[in-house]
């Protein structure tokens, strides 16, 4: 299977989500805030976006206000309305002034049951709402040791894509999570990362190459200060979803900071070296 050939412009800069999870209170989301706000506002070609938890959303939007940095939600109903109890749906997260929804995140996959099927729904809800899904695929320790990483992957993303095909697939954003990463502290390495994004962008190209090359995919697991900068310059990782660091605004920082610097990466290195091949 050939990467993306088609020499479209370069993708846009890096997309850095915090996930602050089950954590927060009015006064510490706000402290938080306020300490990263500074550096933040300062960087230049590095889009952020916060997820907190459902009930600071409203909190966050005034927080975050005209900052440049976008507001995100954990999860998101794949029903549109109605008599579904604890449900929140996108029109509503998007009237809270969300840009992202997280969909099937690995946590939700494992503790809350969510199938595939029901990944593929929220990932279209969240479109009809008009948020950027940002769809979690990842792979547990015991599949990757029985080598079944790029086939557990391949299933997760195409019931994404046969629920809404490639067009509307394109209009997310992709995170690979393997799942014995997060929250774990045990990072996958720069090259096992980019091995994983190369396999998902491959899958991609299979259906629109030029889409493909243009979609940002994102790593997730363990991501700290001092190993951001060298997942972030591989090929084909265009940014991050941050769990735990996220919630120091020193790393977090440096995070973001990490995935401004300019790297060989993105559609510029991926048509290079097509080009070349
Ligand atoms: P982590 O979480 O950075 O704490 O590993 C990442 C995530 O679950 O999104």
């Amino acid at each position: 299977m050939n990467l993306p050939t088609r020499n479209t412009p370069a993708p846009g800069p890096k997309l850095v989500i915090a996930n602050w999870k089950m954590h927060g209170t009015h006064a510490s989301n706000a402290q938080l805030i306020d300490t990263l706000l500074p550096g933040l506002q300062a960087l230049a070609g590095v889009q952020v976006a916060i997820c907190p938890p459902m009930p600071y959303l409203a909190q966050l939007a005034g927080l975050l206000g005209h900052t440049g940095i976008s507001l995100g939600a954990q999860n998101i109903s794949e029903r549109t309305q109605g008599a579904f109890t604890g449900e929140v749906s996108g029109q509503m997260l998007a009237d809270l002034g969300c840009g992202y929804a997280l969909v099937g995140h690995s946590e939700r996959r494992s503790l809350y049951g969510e199938t595939d099927a029901q990944v593929a729904m929220k990932f279209e809800a969240a479109l009809r709402a008009g948020l950027t899904p940002v769809l979690c695929l990842g792979e547990t320790i015991h599949q990757r040791r029985a080598g079944n990483t790029n086939a557990v992957i391949g299933s997760q993303l195409r019931a994404v894509l046969e629920q809404v095909g490639m067009a509307q697939l394109a209009r997310g954003v992709i995170a690979y999570e393997p799942v014995w990463a997060i929250g774990t502290g045990e990072t996958a390495s720069p090259a096992q990362a980019q091995a994983v994004h190369a396999h998902i962008r491959q899958l991609l190209a299979a259906q629109d190459a030029e889409a493909a090359a243009r979609m940002r995919l994102l790593y997730g697991g363990s991501v700290k200060a001092d190993n951001a900068a060298q997942l972030f310059a591989q090929q084909d990782i265009d940014g991050g979803l941050i769990g735990g660091a996220s919630l120091d605004a020193e790393a977090f920082g440096a995070i973001c900071r990490a995935a401004r610097k300019p790297h060989l990466t993105g559609l510029a290195a991926r048509s290079h070296r097509t080009a070349h091949n």
